[in-house]
């Protein structure tokens, strides 16, 4: 994200300036414009209107930048074009990029990646944006971790959690007689983040007076505690996360536009878990083996109705909703899980043939398949499985008479048995197996 002096660029640019650093130039313009005493109104609506267009023109521009690149890089063999994703995120395990946790190829959020990866080592404010449960204290925890400051503090502030009449005190601190109950001198924690970084948890909670406060800590680079003159410098690095639209928010006046604008000179969108679902099976063994540590137990092995469901479900929970899922299986089930072991509000209704009320007509049931080759992959599924328990109900479970019933290869069948997680032993009821063993 450079721009250099490349014969095209005026003489006077000698030096890479960054994107990010003409957008912080232009917010600091804005906001100084905007208080200005000296210049008439009309005057500063004037110019402030100019520094906004040229705003979103650099601001244009560094996205297009991206898109000039990979339109101008030399065309790539298909095969080429299909590894890229997986070459992005190799290149960025050998640039030593340092994350806990888990991720694949998707596009999405390697570019996420890619940018934190970027904005780590400069100071520049970063906002992260996302549903809840994307990661985004993961992705605050990256970029401390992958710059200069990592062996600083990382001071995490919930904005959201914390009551307005305390907010002040909170972050910047008190004097010991400030208020009643502060009975001691108390740094907040913009000092406790001095020369580390400062996390800024749901930024788009923060009441309007907190923000104006805020924007002045962002100027000054100094705080005062309350009840105190004195301004004391910090040098914090501010991460911030929402998962709100400020920029929406701003437009409607419910978050300060020059705010927002100091707090997003780098913006880091996280996908929602359903726009990546090819990481879905990853996150999976991770968190499988994960809870298996915590839980001292082998991985739990899945159903396929059961990996099925967890592949097409739509996490409005994202992530979170994903771990606490494998830790509730790993927690519930012995040695195989099915969805019976998911809470029951999003258990899908028990699979089999469904009656249709209407015409006593028996319909496949495939109630979160997305496509048609997939609900025909699902009633197919279905119908084996129904076709097995069956079989197994009517033989007392006796893999090997079931075998002979059907004509078909005891080997065979057993593979299908475990395909759908189903143990013989749970027909045999009160009848001894007899004949083959399973
Ligand atoms: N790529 C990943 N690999 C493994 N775990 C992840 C990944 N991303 C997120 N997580 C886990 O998902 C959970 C939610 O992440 P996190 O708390 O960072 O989300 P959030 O966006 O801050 O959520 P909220 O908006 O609710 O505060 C955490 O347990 C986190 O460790
Ligand atoms: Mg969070």
């Amino acid at each position: 994200m450079k721009l250099y002096n490349q014969g095209a660029t005026p003489a006077n640019v000698t030096s890479p300036v960054s994107f990010a650093g003409l957008i912080e130039k232009i917010e600091i313009l804005r906001s100084t414009l905007r208080w200005s005493s000296k210049l008439d109104r009309p005057e500063i609506e004037k110019l402030l209107k100019q520094a906004t267009t040229l705003r979103d023109e650099v601001m244009g521009l560094s996205h297009k930048e991206r898109f000039v690149q990979a339109a101008t890089a030399e065309p790539a063999p298909q095969e080429e074009v299909e590894r890229l994703p997986r070459e992005r995120r190799q290149a960025l395990m050998e640039r030593s990029f340092i994350f806990e946790g888990t991720f694949g190829d998707n596009p999405k959020l390697l570019e996420a990646l890619e940018i934190a990866e970027k904005a780590a080592p400069t100071d520049l404010p970063v906002l992260i944006d996302g549903e809840s449960g994307t990661g985004k204290e993961l992705m605050a925890k990256v970029i401390h971790a992958n710059g200069s400051r990592t062996d600083k503090p990382f001071i995490s502030v919930n904005c959201g959690a914390i009551p307005d009449s305390l907010l002040e005190s909170e972050l910047f601190g008190h004097k010991k007689g400030a208020f009643t109950g502060a009975s001691n001198d108390r740094r907040g924690k913009f000092e406790s983040a001095h020369t580390g970084t400062i996390f800024l948890d749901e930024i788009g909670e923060l009441p309007l007076t907190g923000q104006v406060k805020l924007l002045r800590v962002l100027e000054a680079h100094e705080i005062q505690r309350v009840g105190s003159d004195e301004a004391i410098s910090v040098d914090a690095r501010i991460v911030a996360a929402t998962n709100k639209d400020l920029r929406r928010m701003s437009q409607a006046g419910t978050f300060r536009e020059d705010l927002f604008y100091r707090l997003s000179v780098i913006h880091v969108s996280l996908p929602a878990l359903r726009e990546r679902r090819d990481e879905i099976s990853l996150l999976v063994s991770y968190f499988s083996d994960e809870a298996a540590g915590m839980l001292k137990r082998r991985p739990v092995k899945l159903t396929p109705r059961l990996r099925d469901f967890l592949m097409h479900y739509d996490y409005p929970g994202n992530i979170r909703e994903l771990r606490n899922l494998m830790y509730r299986i790993s927690c519930l089930a012995g040695d195989t899980a099915d969805v019976i072991h998911l809470p029951q509000d999003i258990r899908p209704k028990p699979t089999g043939l469904l009656v249709v009320a209407s015409g006593a007509q028996a319909v496949p049931e495939a109630v979160i398949a997305t496509s048609l080759s997939e609900a025909k992959r699902a009633a197919s599924d279905e119908a084996e499985r129904a076709f097995l328990e069956r079989g197994l109900q009517e033989v007392g479970g006796t893999v090997a008479e079931l075998a002979r019933r059907f004509d078909m290869n005891r080997s065979h069948l057993q593979m299908l048995l475990k395909k759908h997680g189903i143990h013989s032993k749970d027909f045999r009821g009160n009848r001894q197996a007899e004949g083959g063993k399973v």
